[in-house]
């Protein structure tokens, strides 16, 4: 709590304002209000699940000045994000992660501009979609266990996180061409969204952000390797081919060969880091259960014994609840934020047009009033209509966000997961050097494990 004066001078300079929001709870502010709590080494969704379980499902804190709202309960943020959206924008994370990615991305649309057409445009939720997908389940699984088996030789105790993170990569490389990409287009990849993440990151004006040395030219390079393959793709397609890229030259012909090859880019960006970050966290749980790992092992036994197909896949109900419990427990994106465009009502108060609105599913993911046992990893609650009563997207359930903004590759990164899971489980016993809950960093907006210590070894 701010001391006596620090309080006092809140209340001269900003009291005011304060008065508008008296029918919020939140913590008393002081001199630079509540900013200390998120600038300590508290980590935001810690910061945003504290208040839930101290205040409520709406605290009001002030950032400075600016009041801004913490988001914990299920009706209020069913409103941001579903109901009342279009009084809702993504604040300024276009212009962080504009340098990074390109005008075609959907991530960082106006709900109120071109949002919706490129919504409906986007390669993952066309009809022929769920055919595609269906169809990755082989590729992936073989290009997964090529990396599991490399981890395997090297003998190596490696960083979980990078080496997790470099066998995502080339898996949605498959998924999105048809084979693996060469190191450089990675060592790129990597480069770009280092400096989306220094943007997401600073406290300072944008301008005073530089980008990480040659960044425009591995820009250059990245975008142009997938128009290059596209190009070549159009010149002697691939009758039969089951990549994204030969999905979409063959069934979305009216649209231009750079808007074509930026989609496909543009998946590396939109679910790399989360989809690593969410087989970390489950191989780290599952050390510390080893009923529910020996559950996976022979589960995943099963699956790598027969023709790798989704039918096959949906059947291995173990994996898919083990995957679900990665994402409840430790999902990877966890605060999403909004800002209202104009002035409006909203939980009893008027908000300013601007205020910062944090949704966070770290409390509710975990909220006891919901959950049984909720800070145990236990993958049996999804068993038995467990995902009937908490669906993906659900008000005490939402890895991939809510409302029709979720995340437009949730059913890819299903299958991803799933595949991954099954297909480590079966060839390598993962063995983390410790079991203790690792440092939760930050990058490009999503969680990042921090030095999880691991040695895969062959089953
Ligand atoms: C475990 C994996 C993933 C997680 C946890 C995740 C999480 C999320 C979340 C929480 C949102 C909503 C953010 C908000 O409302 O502010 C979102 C949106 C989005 N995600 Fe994912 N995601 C994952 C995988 C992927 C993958 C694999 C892709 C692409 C291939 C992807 C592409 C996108 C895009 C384009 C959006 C923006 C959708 C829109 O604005 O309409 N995500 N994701």
């Amino acid at each position: 709590m701010p001391n006596l004066l620090s309080r006092g001078l809140f209340n001269l300079f900003f009291g005011s304002r304060r008065r508008a929001f008296a029918s919020l709870p939140g913590p008393v502010p002081g001199i630079l209000g509540n900013a200390g709590d998120f600038l300590g080494g508290e980590k935001p969704w810690n910061v945003c699940a504290r208040y839930g379980r101290e205040y409520g499902g709406v605290t009001v804190v002030w950032l400075g000045p600016k009041p801004a709202l913490v988001l914990n309960d299920p009706t209020l943020i069913e409103q941001v994000v579903d109901s009342r959206r279009m009084e809702f924008e993504k604040g300024s994370l276009h212009e962080q992660l504009k340098p990074t990615t390109t005008e075609h991305s959907i991530f960082i649309a106006n709900l109120n501009g071109d949002w919706a057409t490129k919504r409906q445009q986007d390669p993952f939720v066309q009809p022929w979609s769920p055919r595609w997908l269906a169809a990755q389940v082989a590729p992936m699984q073989a290009v997964i266990a090529e990396s599991v088996d490399a981890l395997i030789a090297s003998g190596k105790t490696v960083d979980l996180a990078p080496a997790l993170r470099r066998l995502t990569f080339d898996a949605f490389a498959v998924a999105g061409t048809g084979e693996k990409t060469p190191d450089s287009v990675y060592e790129d990849f990597m480069l770009l969204a280092k400096g989306a993440d220094a943007r997401l990151q600073s406290n300072l004006p944008l301008r005073f952000v530089s980008l990480p040395k040659g960044f425009e030219a591995a820009r250059e390079r990245f975008y142009r390797y997938f128009e290059e393959r596209l190009g070549a793709l159009r010149r002697s397609p691939k009758p039969g081919a089951n990549d994204l890229m030969s999905w979409m030259l063959r069934e979305m012909p009216g649209f231009d060969d750079q808007w074509l090859a930026r989609h496909v880019a543009l998946m590396f960006y939109g679910g790399v880091f989360s989809s690593c970050t969410t087989l970390v966290g489950a191989f780290h749980q599952l050390q510390k259960h080893p009923g529910a790992e020996a559950r996976l092992v022979t589960e995943a036994a099963t699956f790598a014994g027969g023709p790798p197909t989704l039918e096959r896949l949906n059947d291995a109900r173990w994996v898919e609840a083990v995957t679900l419990e990665a994402l409840r427990i430790l999902p990877a994106v966890r605060i999403f934020i909004r800002t209202p465009v104009k002035d409006v009502q909203f939980a009893g108060v008027t908000l300013p047009a601007g205020t910062t609105l944090m949704i966070s599913n770290q409390h509710l993911h975990r909220d006891p009033a919901h959950w049984s046992n909720p800070d145990s990893f236990e993958p049996t609650r999804w068993l038995d209509g467990g995902l009937a009563r908490d669906p993906i997207g659900s008000g005490h359930f939402f890895p991939f966000g809510r409302g029709p903004r979720m995340c437009v590759a949730a059913n890819f990164a299903m299958v991803f997961l799933r595949t991954a899971i099954a297909t480590i489980a079966a060839r390598a016993r993962v063995q983390v050097a410790s079991t203790e809950p690792f440092e939760e960093g930050f990058f490009f907006g999503v969680v990042l494990p921090t030095n999880v210590q691991t040695k895969f070894t062959a089953r």
